[in-house]
C-alpha cells in the first residue's frame, strides 16, 4: 500500500572548536589542511532536531529547515544522501506491516524536517549540528550498520565541522592522509564527564547571519594568505599535541592559553586574506577580549578562555561555576544587554547560573 510512513527523530548538539579548522585541501570531499579539536555542547541548549520520514507516497527527496523548504540539490546534501543510501539495509516494522528491502531504498524518497534552537548561520556552527543530525537520523532510518567514525566521515562531506558532532565531550577531527577521505574522521578524546567543571557561556553579540560563508572564506584564505601554510604545517600540529595533553590533565591554564591563541590566529589568517575577512568586526568583541585578558592576568591563573568562530558570537569557557558566575556579573556590568546585544543567552553546563 501507499499509505505508510516510517519516521525517525534525532537530536544532535553543535560543537565549538578550540583548535580551529580553517582551509580545505579537497573542496568536494571536504578534507582539511590541519587537525582540529572541539568540545560538543550540551544538547539541551544548542542543538538541531531532525525528523526523517520515508513513504512510497513521496516522489522526491525534500527538506525543510526551520519550517521553510530548502533545496537538496547542492553537492553536500547529495553526497550525504548518496553515501547513506548506499549503506541502507533491510528494515521491518511488524506492527505497521512495513517491510523495506535493501534494494527498495534505491527508489524510495525521504522527507526531512530540521529545526535549530539557535540562530542559523551566525557563526554558531549550525551546519555542524545540522549535517551530523541529518546523517545520523538517515542512518537510523535506513538501518545503516556503521560505527560513529564512519558516519563522521559522511557528515564531514556535508560540513567539515559536522564530523565532530557525532561524539560528546572533546573530539578531534583527524585530517587524514588518504585522497578519498576514508581516514579523515572524528575520534573522541574524552567524554563529557571527564572535565565537567567547565562552564561554557555563549554571548550572542549579534544574531545576524554572517557575511562571508566559511566555504568561500577558507578558499580565499588558502589562495591568498601568506600565513596559512605556516599555521597549518608548523603551528597547529604542535598545538594539537599540547591541547590533547591539557584536556587529559584538565590543565585549565594551558587550555586557556592554547584556545585563545588559536582563536586569535584563526582571525589573523582571516585578516591576512585578500580581500581581508573580518569576522570579529563588532566593537563589543574587542572589549570582551580585553576584559577577559585583563581579568585572567590580574588573577594570576586564568579564569576564562575565549574563542570566536566565523561570526560575532563570543564563546567563553569558564574554569568552574564560581568563575562563570563572576564572568556573567562582569559581562553584564560592562555590556548591559540592549537592542544590539543579547549577551549570556546560553549558559551550558550550569543552568542555575542564569536564574
Ligand atoms: O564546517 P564549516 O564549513 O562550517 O567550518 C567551520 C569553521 C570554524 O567554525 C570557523 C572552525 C571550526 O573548526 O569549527
Amino acid at each position: 500500500s501507499q499509505k505508510w510512513v516510517l519516521m525517525v527523530t534525532a537530536q544532535t548538539p553543535t560543537n565549538i572548536a578550540v583548535i580551529k579548522y580553517w582551509g580545505k585541501r579537497d573542496e568536494n570531499l571536504i578534507l582539511a589542511i590541519n587537525d582540529s579539536i572541539s568540545v560538543t555542547l550540551d544538547p539541551a541548549h544548542l542543538c538541531t532536531t531532525t525528523t526523517v520520514a520515508v513513504s512510497p507516497a513521496f516522489n522526491q527527496d525534500r527538506m525543510w529547515l526551520n519550517g521553510k523548504e530548502i533545496s537538496l540539490s547542492g553537492g553536500r546534501y547529495q553526497n550525504c544522501l548518496r553515501e547513506i543510501r548506499a549503506r541502507a539495509n533491510d528494515v521491518e516494522d511488524e506492527k505497521k506491516g512495513i517491510k523495506i528491502t535493501k534494494k527498495d531504498w534505491e527508489n524510495l524518497h525521504v522527507h526531512v524536517a530540521s529545526y535549530n534552537n539557535f540562530p542559523t548561520a551566525a557563526g554558531l556552527a549550525s551546519s555542524a549540528a545540522g549535517f551530523a543530525c541529518l546523517v545520523y537520523s538517515l542512518a537510523k532510518l535506513m538501518n545503516v550498520q556503521e560505527d560513529n567514525g564512519k558516519l563522521s566521515a559522511i557528515a564531514r562531506q556535508g560540513s567539515g565541522s559536522a564530523c565532530r558532532s557525532l561524539y560528546g565531550g572533546f573530539v578531534k577531527w583527524v585530517m587524514g592522509k588518504e585522497q578519498n577521505g576514508s581516514d579523515s574522521i572524528a575520534v573522541p578524546l574524552v567524554d563529557e564527564k571527564h572535565w565537567d567543571e567547565l562552564v561554557i557561556i555563549i554571548a550572542v553579540v549579534c544574531s545576524r547571519q554572517k557575511e562571508t560563508s566559511s566555504t568561500s572564506g577558507m578558499r580565499e584564505t588558502v589562495e591568498t594568505s601568506a600565513l596559512i601554510e605556516h599555521r597549518a604545517k608548523e603551528v597547529v600540529p604542535k598545538r594539537i599535541i599540547q591541547m590533547e595533553e591539557a584536556i587529559q590533565k584538565c590543565d585549565f591554564a594551558t587550555f586557556t592559553h592554547l584556545t585563545c591563541a588559536d582563536s586569535n590566529q584563526f582571525h589573523a589568517v582571516c585578516l591576512d586574506t585578500s580581500p581581508p575577512i573580518f569576522y570579529m568586526n563588532a566593537h563589543l568583541i574587542g572589549k570582551i577580549i580585553s576584559c577577559v585578558e585583563k581579568w585572567n592576568r590580574s588573577e594570576g591563573t586564568p579564569q576564562v578562555a575565549y574563542t570566536f568562530d566565523a561570526g560575532p558570537n563570543a564563546v567563553l569557557i569558564a574554569r568552574n561555576r564560581t568563575s562563570a558566575a563572576l564572568l556573567l556579573q562582569r559581562l553584564l556590568f560592562h555590556f548591559p544587554p540592549n537592542s544590539e546585544t543579547d549577551l549570556n543567552s546560553y549558559v551550558i553546563g550550569d543552568k542555575s547560573l542564569m536564574e
